[in-house]
């Protein structure tokens, strides 16, 4: 029989370890905030509802889930887990008769895969409690499993002693209840402790008393089940993300040259027989398509790349589109909303703002184009400026296609360069220009013969 479950992700704390204005949940890795990875993780095991307890920040926390399809719940004061569960006594009141998956928002590491014999075997065993467990080599931070017979209860790291603290078997921070007997046992947890706090885990022991069945499903990938309550262990979670993505992109066909200084966000999407040279980073929702090269020092935030663009050393691109064939760089800055059309060039120096960049046009280099919309076959010679903004507004400029702007040429905007007209160089261009035509502007050069004072000693 498969029955529905509801799932509760416990991220109302502060995560005072983080010494963060941020609450520590919020906090990203490789992309994605803690919180993200969890109920991403949760929605894998397709529970019928899930839900967020959310308590300090509960706007930023709503809001950095809003996409997902989770409803919330408000504990208003952070008493502790046990509370935190309590919190949510309405919505869990309607299913009594289902299981709830309990889990807390700081173990950003857990899979699906992972998760799912433990569901398997709570099912199989019909047992009022059954929780994840591993045997961790250091097992600081987590609550640890004491066994008296076949009594089983988790005395919290804080409570334990010298001795109880060696125990390797620990309590990983995610549970699946009936939620009949959890909410008959939630009541019976009292706050007598180090922390003073109402502790989750003294329902273990609560239903173990009562005789009902608490079981243990250990799991051997104790890899996964990694707590972050400080930010040392935020920035070892992340490299553990960081490695599986790279594993996960190279099994896919993309070639890392060096992994160890490759940083590619969880979310990006890279196809197959692009290469990957050492230290590029790629975050968002940046795609980038096959046969690409992204040569060493790239940084490309949200931006979609087409199929075998080339993007060469030391080239920053944010929230871009660069179609097939094209090539940027080395050392180029797209800041946002380009679009750089097939086959075009954007060379050394250049840097573009909200500029359309046709197909096969050139900017080789030291260049600024801003708010220009360029179409094709386009040269832009070496130094050109566009002179967009008057200190108040932003101003176009069109260059049709076929244009030839000579280096060392200022557009001043609003301008309009009309089809294969040509700019002399050195230029200042104010007017707009008439397609087919030559417009120089500069002054002319005058020639004042034997007038240079001789300053060298005789
Ligand atoms: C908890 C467990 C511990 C386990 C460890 C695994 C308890 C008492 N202890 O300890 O046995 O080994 O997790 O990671 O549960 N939270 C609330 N409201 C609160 C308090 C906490 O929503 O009032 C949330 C936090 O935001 C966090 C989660 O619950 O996401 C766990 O809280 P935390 O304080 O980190 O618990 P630990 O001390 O790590
Ligand atoms: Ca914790």
């Amino acid at each position: 029989m498969k029955q529905g479950f509801l799932a509760l992700i416990l991220a109302a704390g502060k995560g005072t370890r983080f010494r963060s204005d941020k609450i520590k949940v919020l906090h990203p890795l490789a992309g994605k905030s803690m919180l993200r990875l969890v109920v991403d993780c949760v929605l894998g095991l397709k529970p019928q509802k899930v839900y967020v307890v959310v308590g300090n920040q509960k706007d930023e926390v709503k809001k950095d889930v809003s996409l997902r399809k989770v409803g919330f719940v408000t504990q208003q004061k952070q008493l502790g887990t046990a509370h935190a569960v309590l919190s949510a006594k309405n919505v869990l009141k309607k299913e009594m008769e289902k299981d709830v998956l309990v889990i807390n928002a700081d173990l950003p590491l857990l899979r699906p895969e992972t998760l799912r014999p433990m569901l398997a075997l709570h099912r199989k065993e019909g047992n009022s409690l059954t929780f994840l467990s591993a045997e961790l080599e250091n097992p600081t931070g987590f609550g640890r499993i004491i066994r008296d017979g076949d009594k089983i209860r988790i005395i919290e790291e804080k409570d334990a002693t010298t001795s109880e603290r060696k125990i390797k078997a620990i309590n990983a921070g995610v549970y699946l209840f009936k939620i009949k007997d959890l909410l008959a046992a939630l009541p019976k947890v009292s706050n007598k402790n180090k922390k003073g706090e109402y502790y989750l885990t003294d329902v273990h022991e609560i239903l173990a008393r009562q005789k009902k069945k608490v079981g243990v499903y250990t799991t051997k990938r104790a890899g996964e089940i990694f707590g972050v309550n400080s930010r040392y262990e935020l920035a070892q979670a992340a490299e553990v993300l960081r490695q599986r993505k790279i594993k996960t992109l190279t099994e896919k066909g993309v070639t890392v040259n060096d992994p160890s200084t490759t940083w590619i966000d969880l979310d990006v999407n890279i196809g197959v027989d692009t290469t990957i040279h050492s230290s590029v980073i790629v975050e968002g929702n940046s795609i980038i398509g096959r046969q690409c090269q992204l040569y060493p020092f790239v940084h490309i935030i949200d931006s979609r790349l087409g199929n075998r663009v080339k993007i060469l050393t030391s080239t920053m691109i944010e929230e871009s589109t660069i179609k097939d064939d094209a090539q940027v760089g080395p050392f180029a800055h797209l800041r946002p909303n380009n679009v750089i059309w097939q086959k075009a060039k954007v060379g050394n120096f250049v840097e573009m703002k909200n500029t359309v960049f046709g197909r096969k046009s050139k900017a080789g280099h030291l260049s600024y184009l801003g708010d220009c919309d360029v179409e094709e076959e386009v040269n832009i010679g070496a130094g050109t400026i566009t002179c967009n903004y008057d200190g108040k507004k932003k101003y176009k400029t069109f260059i049709k296609a076929g244009a030839f702007i000579g280096s060392g040429t200022e557009l001043i905007a609003p301008l309009k360069i009309g089809k294969k007209a040509y700019i002399g160089a050195g230029s200042t261009i104010t007017k707009d220009v008439s397609p087919g035509s030559l417009a120089v502007a500069r002054s002319k050069q005058v020639e004042k013969r034997k007038k240079v004072r001789r300053t060298e000693k005789k």
